[in-house]
């Protein structure tokens, strides 16, 4: 959908500090933004959030859960927003679920896709900025210091190694992936960031 924009990429790969660069950049060139999280973005669908991240239980359950916060998020707070002519950015949507859950969980594309498909049928982001780094690369980054702080985060390596082999076979398949390389320096890997978006005509 127009004017939608999703941010993807593993554990500690530091997509919160792009999107602040981002929100930054948006605000001195006077583009209006909403910036939102999934799973999040409204006052149900955090309470969701906090359901899924603090319980155990199954692949199935942890997906539906996703996809509700997700339906919530979307009716009340992105397409609205999208209606109203704004540029909606999201940390995290339904490439997540299709990353975590189909593909490291093991539950399919195809199982997530109809799981969402009701929510997500008539908004799928018109560009995925996808931050590309394995994550046994991101964790030596950051020299130990990422703390685990919810269950998904305290999955074993070989997990997160699934989720990123995940995100690069979507975004071999899928037009809408933007990959970016991450760059030792932060302020490098910003600029590709705003390049990509501007040169697809989704910023200015
Ligand atoms: P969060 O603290 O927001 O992670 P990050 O800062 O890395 O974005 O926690 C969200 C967690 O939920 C993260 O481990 C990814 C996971 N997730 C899924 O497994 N499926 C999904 O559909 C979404 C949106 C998130």
């Amino acid at each position: 959908m127009k004017g939608f924009i999703a941010f993807e990429g593993g554990e500690g790969v530091g997509k919160s500090t792009q999107l602040t660069f981002l929100k930054k950049y948006l605000a001195e060139t006077g583009q209006e933004a909403v910036f939102t999280r999934e799973p999040g973005g409204t006052p149900l669908a955090e309470k969701i959030r906090q359901m899924i991240l603090t319980n155990e239980m199954g692949a199935e359950t942890e997906a539906a859960l996703f996809a509700a916060a997700r339906c919530d998020h979307i009716d009340n707070l992105i397409l609205p927003s999208l209606r109203a002519g704004k540029i909606v950015i999201c940390d995290r949507y339904i490439d997540s679920s299709l990353a975590y859950q189909a593909y490291a969980r093991g539950l399919g594309e195809k199982f997530i896709y109809d799981l969402n498909s009701y929510a997500v049928q008539n908004c799928m982001p018109e560009a995925v900025v996808f931050l590309d780094m394995n994550p046994l690369e991101s964790w030596r980054r950051q020299k130990g210091d990422v703390v685990a702080n919810d269950r998904i985060e305290q999955e074993a390596d070989a997990f997160h190694l699934k989720v990123y082999e995940g995100y690069q076979e979507l975004a071999r398949k899928n037009d809408r992936f933007l990959c970016i390389r991450t760059d030792w320096d932060k302020n490098v890997t910003s600029e590709r960031i705003i390049d990509a978006l501007r040169s697809r005509g989704l910023i200015r």
